[in-house]
């Protein structure tokens, strides 16, 4: 007899275990070189306290779906790729801090809520593009990020050591621990957005904009406040959520697990785990691992994608078209979107699908400087962005969130921009080993921008 503790399953995936990925071919997955090492690392982590709970991850499930009627708008940010190293007060909380002020743009701005997803708390591996790097006629296995091996370009670091996905787990927790006191503690209180302030906000070519809204914002609340005699408590904490690539099968398996009173299984390594564009054949590994999880999920489409993938991924991903499940991350480039992206919106309508679309206007504008960074332009980022708003509102669909690489640091590493960085300015503050990020004043413009083409979508046309 079923326990009355867990419900019975509902809809479990057919053959599907948290380990059948390993029946499919996996790209991207590190070449451990001792088993029973890795085996022990599984066991370590399996045992660990989960980073998240099952109640959050439905809660954000039901936000998701929100956001798929147009009832909420998705805000998913954050570094590129995290460090063992950046694992800092100051790091985490500027980067809350960026998070928090676009978000305030945002709701003021579209008069929706927001929903605030971090790319933090797990974003550990990197896809590569070749499994090996040579420098003067050594071989060495590639960097594939923190939780797999080091970028020092030696054969101890290179190694890929399972140990570092105990340690990821850890800087994960402490992440997580440190943003949910800083929330609870009231840091994303509204009634006090002067918390968020980065020390060069105040040098921002954007600063009176920003400022007005802030205090247009304080304005409210009060007024709000007044008018109900009391304070308004909601305003003082929001909810935040992790995701991050699950690219590393292993780690994702390992804290996938079932819980008291809920049937399925759960990946509580994060809230919302998303496929990169790299890893998502519909017959890998990694579409086999998500398929059986009850999490939200995300999948990076880009330029090579077709309708009939697009189609037929829907099916394993969500067959019961459940709200909420599933979001698909367009990245096409500004030269490609309005190319490719009209007959993936059409044939998903048309198929009367239910999916979450969001833009990611930086990893389809990567190039090289003129003087050897691996950059983005603002003005690409802008126009990929608001050629999508175009796209779906000629398709019929909606746009429903934006997914960004930011920091609240103030790097140089995207050029243009309100200070119209240029390729010499890259040399002064290039930190990303990996991606070009946004500053923090680059991701407010996006914020504006975002406003910006919402209104003049949603004005009457002449
Ligand atoms: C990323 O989001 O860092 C990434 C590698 O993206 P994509 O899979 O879209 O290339
Ligand atoms: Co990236």
């Amino acid at each position: 007899m079923a326990s009355p503790e867990r419900p019975q399953p509902v809809n479990l995936a057919e053959g599907w275990s948290p380990a059948s990925w390993r029946d499919r071919p996996a790209a991207q997955l590190p070449a451990y070189p001792d088993p029973v090492a890795l085996a022990q690392a599984m066991d370590e982590l399996r045992a660990l306290p989960p980073l998240v709970t099952s109640w959050e991850i439905l809660a954000l499930k039901q936000q998701l779906a929100e956001a798929q009627e147009g009832r909420r708008f998705l805000l998913q940010a954050g570094d590129c790729a995290e460090n063992f190293g950046e694992c800092t007060s100051a790091v985490i909380s500027n980067r809350l801090k960026v998070l928090l002020q676009m978000s305030l743009v945002l709701v003021h701005g579209l008069r929706l809520p927001v929903l605030r997803v971090g790319r933090f708390a797990g974003q550990y591996a990197k896809p590569r593009s070749a499994d090996t790097e040579t420098r003067d006629g050594t071989t060495l296995p590639s960097y594939r990020g923190d939780i797999v091996n080091a970028p020092d370009f030696t054969a101890e670091a290179r190694t890929p050591d399972p140990r570092r996905m105990i340690k990821a787990h850890a800087r994960s927790a402490m992440t997580m621990n440190f943003v949910r006191a800083l929330i609870d503690g009231g840091f994303a209180d509204l009634h006090h957005p002067e918390y968020w302030n980065l020390e060069w906000v105040g040098h921002s070519p954007l600063a009176e904009d920003y400022r007005r809204m802030v205090s247009g914002i304080g304005d409210a609340v009060r007024f709000m406040e007044t008018l109900s005699g009391s304070e308004v408590h909601n305003l003082n904490r929001v909810d935040f959520y992790t995701s991050h690539e699950a690219l590393l099968l292993p780690y994702e398996e390992a804290q996938t697990r079932q819980v008291p009173r809920q049937w399925g299984w759960f990946n509580l390594s994060t809230h919302f785990p998303w496929i990169g564009m790299r890893t998502a054949a519909l017959d890998g590994a990694h579409a086999e691992y998500f398929r059986g999880i009850r999490n939200p999920v995300a999948v990076k489409v880009g330029p090579s994608a077709t309708p009939d993938a697009l189609l037929r991924l829907i099916d394993l991903l969500n067959p019961g078209d459940e709200p909420g499940r599933l979001t698909f991350i367009h990245r096409m480039g500004a030269a490609q979107v309005a190319e490719k992206l009209p007959a993936l919106l059409d044939a998903v309508r048309r198929d009367g699908r239910r999916v979450l679309w969001v833009c990611d206007p930086m990893h389809g504008n990567t190039e090289n400087s003129s003087n050897g960074y691996k950059t983005r332009r603002f003005a690409n980022i802008r126009s990929e962005l608001e050629q999508s708003f175009d796209l779906h509102a000629a398709a019929g669909t909606r746009l429903g969130g934006v997914h960004l690489e930011l920091t609240g640091e103030d790097v140089t590493e995207c050029t243009g921009g309100a200070r119209d960085l240029t390729d010499a300015d890259l040399a002064r503050a290039y930190r990303s080993t990996v991606d070009p990020r946004l500053n923090y004043e680059q991701g407010l413009e996006v914020a504006m921008l975002v406003v910006r083409k919402q209104a003049q979508l949603a004005a009457p046309r002449r």
